[in-house]
């Protein structure tokens, strides 16, 4: 899950790399490392455990001249995170130099087979493997690089997105994919090329890209234009060259202290992006081409399976509530890691409907594969355009969040749901479990959440104050009940994953069951109890936790008067239908968990240990 990115051209490479660095650090953030070729063939490669910013402080002392360069920003998976480890690395030559992102499982019998020929080995990593691998084809084979790298390949078992060049031949690099993403971007008349794991890199230089398939290899030269070829059949690929449309603007923090700030408060414009041209309230329906252009497998489908990951799985969950309670459609929805090796049950009729935010989760990726083998027609979620995801499904729906930086997944959550309920709306209208009045009314309640969502960020300070009372509490229970208990889940997934305080989501009625005997003053509990959402129920649970001193913090309906009695904190919602209202609840818990996270001296926006997108498994 690390980042990678480099340059070939007529400018300063060093700059564009190690800022591209930067703007990719949210997928891997734990050493980084940058190799520059000058025309004279003169090569500098400098690599440090830590930040890209510790490395732009080494860089800058020395030299850095050069308009071929390759930079890397890791999450390790073989070899600690320390300087030996961190990439650019070297084949045995010195000649040839690789910046890789993912995992060669077969690394260790390719390495004792080259350690058999003399190779040795400084680091730990499958991918100093790896190029000493290409050296050794391209030696005994006296290929050129390009056909040494796809040869070299084809003995390889893993995901890889990598980046070669030969120190020789500093008019040319080699990249390659198999399952992590790769894109490249083009110049003007081919005057300079840009690699990278996504366009951020090179938006202000080029809108020009190529999505590098899997299984495909490039070759770019200067002044030529790309070549690809398939790696096992050696065939030919015409390149597709897409037009972006991401701007710096998007990538930046806007004034915010943080992306996930930022992100949270994007979440109104996400949230009407997501469903602009979709929901067509005045005209009384939903235009989904993927949906309508399948409409009959939907209609007649006897089952949906949502896979997905993290967050992602989570808003699965709302869904499976939206699909059975709007549609009448049965779901189940499956941890992808879990199902890709359950060998699950799969019938003709069945749907998978596979949600992802990056579009890379290795898990996510293997399960709809396997879905796909047994016949099942696949639908894919997914917010980055152009993502293997979105190119494995047989069809989808984007969410126009836009690039999401924060690792804690804000925006694609909300917009995940709001894909998700005007799919399970247009079915449940279609197939008549929805009259045309309720259909209808939820058409215009559904547009009227951006605005509700704006006007509920006016609360961040008071939940400030509230994170202030709790930010080091050790422990903390998130409880909820029917559409709101996948949110009680994903609030305390966003405390864990960026404050680092355990906490547990659990639906409000299995409190009794074994976690109440958590509770006493020094537990904190947030509770959803919506008016529309089994409140009376809700209410006494939150007396039995009021009668064992828990400290709570209540999401209620604005006009609540029943729970400020007894709870805490309150933290007043307004009002919609319960359906929808995971769109506004699961706001003040991002809001929560960010401020503690502030206060407890957290990156919130690169948690420890995590990463954007898990292209491994
Ligand atoms: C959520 O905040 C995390 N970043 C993580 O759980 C994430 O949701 C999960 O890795 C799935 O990612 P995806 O949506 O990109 O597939």
């Amino acid at each position: 899950m690390c980042g990678i990115t480099g340059y070939l051209g007529f400018r300063e490479a060093y700059p564009i790399v190690i800022n591209g660095l930067q703007r990719l650090e949210y997928r891997g953030y734990d050493s980084a490392g940058v190799v520059i070729t000058n025309s004279k063939k003169e090569t500098n490669l400098y690599k440090t455990k830590g930040k890209v910013a510790d490395l732009r402080s080494i860089v800058e002392k020395n030299d850095a001249t050069g308009n071929l360069a390759l930079g890397h920003t890791r999450w390790a998976t073989h070899g600690e995170p320390n300087d030996i480890n961190s990439h650019p690395h070297t084949s045995n030559s010195g000649k040839l130099v690789i910046i890789h992102n993912g995992i060669i499982e077969n690394y260790d019998s390719i390495k004792k087979e080259l350690t058999s020929r003399g190779y040795t080995f400084k680091s730990d990593t499958d991918t100093e493997v790896l190029i000493n691998l290409i050296e050794e084809v391209q030696k005994q084979n006296n290929y050129k690089l390009g056909k040494a790298v796809q040869m070299a390949l084809t003995n390889v078992v893993g995901a890889y997105a990598i980046a070669v060049y030969a120190i020789d031949k500093p008019d040319e690099i080699i990249a390659a994919r198999l399952g992590s993403p790769l894109t490249i971007g083009i110049g003007e008349d081919n005057k300079e090329f840009f690699v990278a794991s996504d366009a951020s890199p090179f938006i202000e230089y080029t809108k020009n890209a190529i999505y590098l398939d899997d299984e495909e290899l490039a070759i770019i030269k200067l002044g030529r234009n790309i070549r690809i070829r398939k790696i096992y059949d050696d065939s030919f690929v015409e390149p597709t060259i897409n037009a972006l449309k991401l701007n710096l603007e998007q990538i930046e923090k806007g004034g915010f202290e943080h992306f996930m700030l930022k992100e949270i408060h994007e979440q109104p414009h996400a949230i009407s992006n997501t469903y602009r041209g979709r929901l067509l309230a005045d005209k009384g329906i939903i235009k989904m081409g993927s949906i309508d252009n399948n409409i009959a497998k939907f209609l007649n489908a006897k089952r949906i399976i949502i896979v997905a990951c993290g967050t992602s799985w989570h808003a699965g969950l709302v869904g499976e509530y939206l699909f059975e309670d709007l549609a009448r459609i049965p779901v189940e929805v499956e941890y992808a890691s879990e199902f890709r090796y359950r060998n699950p049950i799969i019938n003709k009729n069945d749907i998978v409907i596979a949600i992802s935010q990056s579009g890379e989760t290795a898990d996510t990726l293997a399960a709809i594969k396997l879905a796909k083998s047994k016949g099942a027609f696949v639908f894919g979620i997914c917010n980055v355009v152009g993502s293997s995801i979105a190119r494995e499904t047989d069809s989808g729906a984007y969410t126009h969040a836009g690039p999401e930086i924060g690792v804690a997944s804000t925006k694609a959550f909300t917009t995940q749901i709001t894909v998700l309920a005007l799919i399970a709306l247009k079915l449940g209208n279609l197939n008549g479990e929805l009259s045309n009045s309720a259909f209808q009314d939820y058409l215009y309640k559904l547009q009227l959440i951006p605005k509700k969502i704006e006007n509920l960020l006016s609360i961040n300070s008071k939940i400030e104050e509230i994170a202030a009372i709790y930010k080091d509490a050790p422990n903390c229970l998130y409880l909820g009940r029917g559409f709101n208990f996948p949110v009680a889940l994903e609030g305390a997934l966003k405390l864990k994953e960026i404050s680092y305080i355990h906490a547990e989501g659990y639906p409000a009625a299995e409190m009794k069951h074994g976690p109440i005997a958590l509770i006493d003053e020094s537990m904190p509990v947030v509770v959803i109890a919506t008016k529309k959402g089994h409140y009376e129920k809700v209410v006494s649970n939150i007396q039995e936790i009021k009668s064992r001193k828990g400290k709570i913090i209540a999401i209620v309906t604005e006009g609540d008067t029943t729970v400020k009695d007894i709870a805490d904190h309150i933290i007043e919602i307004p009002d919609t239908e319960e359906a929808l209202s995971p769109l506004l609840t699961t706001i003040p818990l991002q809001l929560l968990s960010y401020h503690i996270a502030v206060m407890r001296g957290c990156n919130v926006d690169q948690p420890r240990n995590l990463a954007k997108s898990v292209t491994v498994e």
